[in-house]
């Protein structure tokens, strides 16, 4: 079903707050909309809203490629996303991941057996001065965690792994 079919007064709520002929400004909020619905933006979607902003599906697949916040693929409950641009790897945010792989039993871009957690490096997040650092997507949300050290890391998880029963 299409996400016009789908959700048509969501989709017709969004469009009404572009004047027509900026209609492709529409873009963002309704990959927000695909996303929530799927929990990842599929292709019939990114095809779905191509049609809709009469812009091609290269448009919409540049623009979920661009930004960390959408995704194109399904994943784990929650995503890790560590900040390794420059500023943060001169304060050890590589190392940093490298341990978070080991204890999450993990590579970057893998997900736990268990689905749970999706890990990703990410570039910039707008807290360089505070790594290591990293955002947690997630059902409710994103939450920020700077200065970051493995035990307060280990305690997140613990706590996603709570969450995570919890939402099931
Ligand atoms: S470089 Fe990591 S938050 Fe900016």
């Amino acid at each position: 079903m299409s996400l016009e079919k789908a959700y048509p007064k969501e989709v017709k709520q969004i469009l009404s707050k572009y004047p027509p002929e900026h209609k492709r400004s529409a873009v963002m909020p309704l990959l927000f909309l695909a996303q929530r619905a799927a929990g990842y933006i599929t292709k019939s979607a990114m095809q779905d809203i191509a049609q809709m902003l009469d812009i091609t599906e290269t448009d919409v697949a540049s623009i979920v490629g661009f930004y960390t916040l959408y995704h194109d693929k399904k994943e784990g409950k929650y995503r890790m996303q560590v900040c390794t641009d420059l500023p943060c790897a001169l304060r050890g945010a590589d190392e940093f991941l490298d341990k978070l792989c080991g204890n999450l039993g993990i590579k970057v871009g893998e997900t736990t057996a268990d689905g749970l957690v999706t890990l990703e490096a990410v570039m910039c997040l707008a807290a360089c001065d505070k790594a290591p650092m990293f955002q947690v997507q997630g059902p409710d949300g994103i939450q920020y965690h700077e200065n970051m050290t493995m035990d307060r890391t280990k305690e997140v998880i613990a706590a996603l792994k709570y969450a995570g029963r919890e939402v099931k």
